[in-house]
């Protein structure tokens, strides 16, 4: 089984190819990424129309790249899939209208994929993850935990009630002149800090539930950084962005141990704690989710970094899983900026 996922939902016009024999062994046959890093970079975050321009100006191209590169053809392919939301209602219509494009020209069934399940359902290609599992969603616009059911089945433990978490680090970075985009660039600035220098809050820590804040660390931070002469010192700049790290990796360590609890007393048993999203790239952050999964006796799945930030190869494998289940989905689909997990059953 073959099927070819796009992506276009945020600042990355990403093509995917995935292959499933059906033994269970799955198989990336393409992945080819064209990041809009230079196009946005003088406004220090995503300008929605000029990101909606841009996945135009390259699309086409991506996807002759990804079936060159996995050496097939469009008529080869099982089923077309495309991210039709949650995202940059732009960026969004040109993936999913390009998704539909070729699905019409080659009759192959179309799948509209939800990038949030997509998100969630990469550890399964990467490392065959049995349901359930916990899932901490980590990303520039989302920060939940889910319990992961089954295909389409999710329930949403915990979320952010104001900034998402990859925001967080993006805006911090921004206020210590780092630039954009924040987060590998507070990781990398913070090997050379003392995660302890800075004293920042941990908004919501310790408190019952799953949900998260992280309006006040951000200002917490703007406080600091105004209280510094300028231009800003060096090693307060790296002393900052371990203290940021740190704060972060224990907050997200500390809620996602919440979910565990919780899950303990509705009886439900989790096979993994697995991580996804963008931020879950950041090193001091999985190594504090690693701990957390072994004190409760299951193993930590974090899958590769290209395929945690946004790529076309986790379209490609939530259209394969749902495929393959029967589910697709009419050309009339409809893109949408707002797409929650939970609204997924009621498709
Ligand atoms: O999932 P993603 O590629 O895009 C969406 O937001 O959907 O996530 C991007 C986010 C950005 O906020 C970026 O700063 C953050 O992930 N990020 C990181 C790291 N790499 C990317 N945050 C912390 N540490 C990193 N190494
Ligand atoms: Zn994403």
């Amino acid at each position: 089984m073959l099927v070819l996922g796009i992506e276009t939902s945020c600042d990355e016009t990403a093509v995917g190819i995935v292959q499933e024999a059906g033994t269970g062994e799955a198989r990336i046959r393409a992945n080819v990424v064209a990041t809009q890093f230079e196009e946005h970079k003088p406004y220090g975050g995503v300008v929605p129309e000029i990101a909606a321009r841009a996945h135009l100006d390259k699309i086409d191209d991506l996807v002759r790249r990804a079936l060159a590169e996995a050496g097939v053809t469009l008529d080869d392919m099982d089923a077309i899939a495309a991210t039709c939301g949650p995202g940059l209602i732009g960026g969004v219509m040109v993936g999913a209208m390009t998704g539909k494009a070729l699905a019409a020209v080659s009759g192959k069934p179309f799948v509209a994929v939800n990038h949030l399940e997509a998100h969630a359902l990469t550890a399964r290609l990467t490392n065959d993850v049995p349901f359930p599992y916990l899932l901490l969603l980590v990303s520039g616009g989302h920060t939940q935990l889910l319990l992961v059911e089954g295909v389409g089945d999710y329930t949403c433990l915990g979320t952010t009630l104001d900034d998402a978490v990859g925001e967080c680090f993006d805006k911090a970075a921004k206020l210590v002149g780092l630039g954009y985009p924040g987060g590998p660039l507070v990781e990398k600035a913070a090997v050379g800090g003392n995660p302890a220098a800075c004293d920042l809050p941990r908004p919501m820590m310790g408190r019952a539930g799953c949900d998260f804040s992280f309006s006040g660390l951000k200002t917490a931070v703007r406080l600091a950084v105004m209280a510094q002469p300028q231009p800003l010192d060096p090693t307060f700049v790296a002393d900052m962005a371990a203290s940021l790290q740190h704060a972060i990796a224990e907050i997200l360590a500390d809620r996602a141990g919440q979910a565990f609890k919780q899950l303990e007393r509705d009886g439900k048993k989790p096979s993994a704690l697995v991580v996804g999203g963008g931020v879950a790239a950041n090193s001091a952050i999985r190594s504090g989710l690693t701990a957390l999964a072994a004190t409760y006796g299951v193993p930590f799945v974090a899958p590769p970094v290209a395929l945690c930030t946004d790529n076309g190869v986790m379209i490609a494998w939530a259209g394969l899983e749902r495929f393959r289940l029967g589910l697709t989905d009419g050309l009339d689909f409809k893109a949408r900026p707002r797409w929650p997990l939970a609204e997924m059953k009621e498709r």
